[in-house]
């Protein structure tokens, strides 16, 4: 069902009304304004989104998420939007450097001691990590029976192609892209700022309790509003230690899909382990009276701000992990916390030292140098203590060295 474009709000029946929109926009934020081309999709995603809301009257901040990151070849990781490394949005760790690829080949090997020689990748980006873990596996001549993808963006999975056949071609028989999660699975899976990516709800703590945000429309663009929301009794018992403690205003964000997504993953493990590696903390931290306005985080061209409404389908919207939560779902499904640790810990555990020697990475997008590499993957004001890496497992009696101690506080 589609409605008449004269119904739509003024910003979504006129291209120029939309540009001026994304104009001010851009002014705000101080970026460069994006070129025709995306002005349009951006354009075509707001008129989609407004028809939602003009069925539904407001949709929830995840409904509007999903669309922003993956509507069919308009959303920002479905249609090309996507930018990496040093002229991008933003960088992940297998763009800084080769060297956390590697060390992830080494960690695997250590996990194909009690599990099959697997490896399943969700959401691979440019497909760098894969290149990486794969040449590091040749070198040690442990290459995987097979490195299976999942993704979600049709988009992406044409540039991991691309960039496979580019980097090493000769490894292509062993990548088996999925369509969906295997029904029974044996082996390692990886996800590194996977999690973060998956749409979540806002909250707004009132006079009247915590608000749920949605996404409405005015003739000026899309707003945001809170509303009262009965909540699930389940997800008022997850919160209310930390509700209680939330001054008026405060801002969070949460999200069953995360655990919804998360058991499916679970579901298709038989026996092995996963190594899941993402922005985020354990739910007494995230939900600190001291984090008031919460962790949704936008990216446009370098750029860090908080207008998720914003460029439509052209900057990345992420937020951060609650890990406790992940970690009860693990538990809930019968799963067991290999280790919970920050990056830094983790990958020097796990032996990243021996790659320093190795010098520069052509490949590396960064440009950064080995030294400059190092510390962006270690530093604690970089992603050594702000990304942590949760590691869950079924049936699995082996160790990986970059777990040394367990350090979540389940909930
Ligand atoms: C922030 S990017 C990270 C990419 C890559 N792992 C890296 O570290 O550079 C998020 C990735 O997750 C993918 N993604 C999001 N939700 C997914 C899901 N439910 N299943 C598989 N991939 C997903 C996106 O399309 C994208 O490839």
């Amino acid at each position: 069902m589609s409605v008449e474009p004269a119904a739509l709000p003024e910003f979504c029946r006129n291209f120029q009304e939309y540009q001026r929109l994304l104009q001010q926009q851009c002014q705000t934020l101080e970026v460069p304004e994006p070129n025709d081309v995306a002005q349009e999709a951006s354009f075509q995603l707001a008129q989609k989104i407004a028809q939602q809301v003009y069925f539904k009257g407001k949709i929830p901040y995840s409904e509007f998420m999903h669309h922003a990151l993956y509507s069919p070849g308009l959303g920002y990781y479905s249609s090309g939007s996507y930018k990496l490394g040093a002229g991008g949005d933003f960088v992940t760790a297998p763009e800084i450097s080769p060297m956390f690829g590697k060390t992830l080949a080494k960690v695997i090997m250590q996990a194909w001691q009690d599990t099959d020689a697997c490896i399943l990748e969700l959401g691979a980006g440019s497909g760098k990590l894969m290149c990486d873990i794969l040449l590091q596996l040749e070198s040690e001549k442990n290459l995987p029976h097979t490195y299976y993808v999942l993704e979600v963006s049709a988009e992406l999975r044409q540039r991991q192609k691309h960039l496979l056949n580019d980097i090493c071609p000769h490894l292509k028989s062993k990548v088996v892209w999925l369509d969906t999660l295997p029904a029974s699975f044996k082996g390692v899976i990886i996800g590194n700022e996977v999690v973060d990516a998956i749409p979540v709800e806002l909250l707004m703590k009132t006079e009247e309790g915590v608000a749920q945000g949605f996404v409405a429309c005015h003739d000026q663009g899309f707003t945001l509003v809170f509303e009262p929301t009965p909540f699930s009794q389940g997800w008022q018992k997850r919160h209310e230690d930390y509700v209680q403690h939330w001054p008026e205003g405060y801002l969070a964000e949460s999200s069953d899909l995360r655990s919804d997504w998360l058991r499916s993953v679970l579901g298709s493990l038989e026996q092995g382990c996963i190594l899941l590696l993402d922005y985020g903390f354990e739910a007494e931290e995230l939900y600190s009276p001291y984090r008031p306005q919460g962790t949704l985080q936008c990216y446009y061209r370098q750029k860090k701000h908080s207008m998720p409404l914003a460029l439509l389908g052209l900057q990345d919207v992420t937020s951060s992990v609650n890990f406790t939560q992940l970690a009860q779902t693990a538990i809930d499904t019968g799963a067991e916390i290999l280790g919970f640790t920050p990056q830094a810990q983790f990958l020097t555990l796990s032996g990243i030292e021996q790659f320093v020697a190795q010098g520069q990475d052509s490949d590396t997008m960064s440009n950064l140098s080995v030294a400059q590499q190092l510390q962006t993957l270690l530093m604690p004001n970089e992603m050594g203590q702000n990304i942590k890496v949760l590691g869950l497992s079924k049936q699995f009696s082996g160790t990986l060295t970059g777990f040394q101690s367990l350090g979540l506080h389940q909930a």
